[in-house]
């Protein structure tokens, strides 16, 4: 089967190349990919969706996975749907789980999904008020996408007075911040944990951890990931089951309930205060970087994975994951997260150590392919260097030994990623 990979991060990188190795698969298009991309498929532009569509009928494309929020928040699935392509993703509508804090906040709460105490408005006065009712810190959030940034964690009642007045009046994030939610602050340990869902079943992946802040020992501004690894040994029995009993059933039966039956990623940003999972937030697409550790510890085929939850047959899938560890490492240009930074070449050595052939391999992100067939870092998160292991320590070291392998001016990256579970 044909595969369009919509995206261009390290996310997408990793699909595809899980994907490049399943035998089911025969060619590989990225819309638009990145400088790496083409070397496990086709990059073409990311154009309309109609005109993707169109692409996807002349080439006989018989899978389209969707890895950003941006074009599932704008209905390209509805359109693909609409013209009867399988695509893996959530319709508009479902994805609004993303793509609004007070959609899903009020979707929670309908559903006595466990999440922070909240309320949404847009009045400045209810702000003030709520924010007084509550114990610092407090967290206040712009209601719309704002690429991560829109959290803001006061650690006063008047610093959370101001950031809620600054996003009402449109001051800090525009429209996205014209509605706002404030919320109880958790204290508490940090999980990602996905399910692929088809409507009205769904498969767990190994839980996550992320590594959100630019520099060791979770200092530093936030950023969109630095590092993760997976399995997370924070995450025990009891704790799948209250995610699955008290979070995931009730998410997919209130979505199909509500008529947006949901399809694609669930995305849950899960807190664990005192062993209890509580729900941050949702997205509805895989995490990146989490994406990078998670794909290759997938077993079983990728393809039937993604297909079948796209054709509403999870229930007939066999999944299987490896008994390992995967640590994944990012390596970031120079103003990370601050500014662009100025391409620079990007070099790797070759890979003679035995214990990293087969064990470490780079899912590329923020790169470009220059005129002179050179490898450029171009973008903010340059690239991932992941390592797997038989423990999360042995993975660690591998994907910190390939990392010594890469070389970019300026290029920085954490040294402590998987700290938590070690
Ligand atoms: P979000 O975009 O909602 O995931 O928020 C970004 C980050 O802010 C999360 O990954 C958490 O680290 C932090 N955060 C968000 N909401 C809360 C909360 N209620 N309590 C503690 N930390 C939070
Ligand atoms: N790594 C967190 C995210 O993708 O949102």
């Amino acid at each position: 089967m044909n595969i369009l990979i919509i995206g261009n991060g390290g996310r997408e990188y990793s699909m595809g190349l899980a994907l490049k190795q399943d035998s089911g698969v025969d060619k590989i298009y990225f819309a638009p990919g990145n400088g790496a991309t083409d070397t496990l498929g086709t990059n073409i532009p990311l154009g309309d969706f109609h005109v993707l569509a169109d692409f996807v009928e002349q080439n006989s494309i018989g899978l389209t996975i969707v890895g950003p929020e941006a074009p599932l928040t704008n209905g390209i699935v509805d359109i693909f749907q609409a013209r009867g392509l399988v695509v893996f993703g959530p319709t508009a509508a479902a994805a609004q789980l993303e793509g609004s804090k007070i959609f899903m906040k009020n979707f929670l709460s309908r559903h006595n999904v466990p999440t922070a105490k909240y309320i949404e408005t847009n009045s400045l006065e209810s702000a003030y008020k709520f924010i007084d009712t509550l114990e610092t810190p407090i967290v206040v959030k712009a209601d719309g996408l704002c690429g991560g940034k829109g959290v803001i964690i006061a650690t006063t009642h008047n610093e959370a007075k101001k950031e809620a007045g600054e996003m009402l009046s449109g001051n800090s994030f525009g429209d996205a911040g014209k509605s706002i939610v404030i919320e109880e602050f958790l204290d508490g340990y940090e999980l990602s944990v996905f399910a692929i869902c088809d409507g009205k079943d769904f498969v767990i992946l190994p839980a996550a951890q992320d590594h959100k802040r630019l520099l060791n020992n979770d200092e530093g501004p936030n950023t969109g990931g630095m590092g993760a690894y997976a399995p997370t040994p924070l995450v025990n029995d009891d704790i799948y089951k209250k995610l699955e009993e008290r979070v995931v059933k009730p998410t997919l039966a209130g979505m199909q309930s509500e008529g947006n039956p949901f399809t694609g990623v669930l995305f849950m940003g899960v807190m664990v205060v005192k062993g209890e999972p509580i729900i941050l937030e949702y997205n509805v697409r895989f995490g990146d970087p989490e994406c990078e550790e998670i794909m290759p510890l997938l077993k079983s085929s990728p393809l039937e994975l993604f297909y079948k939850a796209a054709t509403g047959d999870l229930a007939s899938a066999k999944i299987e994951f490896y008994d390992k560890y995967a640590v994944g490492v990012v390596m970031a240009s120079k103003n990370y997260p601050y500014s662009d930074s100025v391409p620079t070449e990007i070099i790797v050595d070759e890979i003679l150590h035995e214990d990293l052939i087969g064990n470490a391999h780079i899912s590329f992100a923020g790169v470009t392919k220059g005129d002179d067939g050179k490898l450029y870092a171009s973008g903010g998160r340059v690239l991932v260097c992941v390592g797997i292991g038989e423990s999360i320590k042995e993975a660690q070291k591998r994907a910190y030994m390939l990392c010594g392998q890469v070389h970019f001016a300026g290029k920085q990256c954490r040294s402590d990623i998987a700290y938590q579970a070690l």
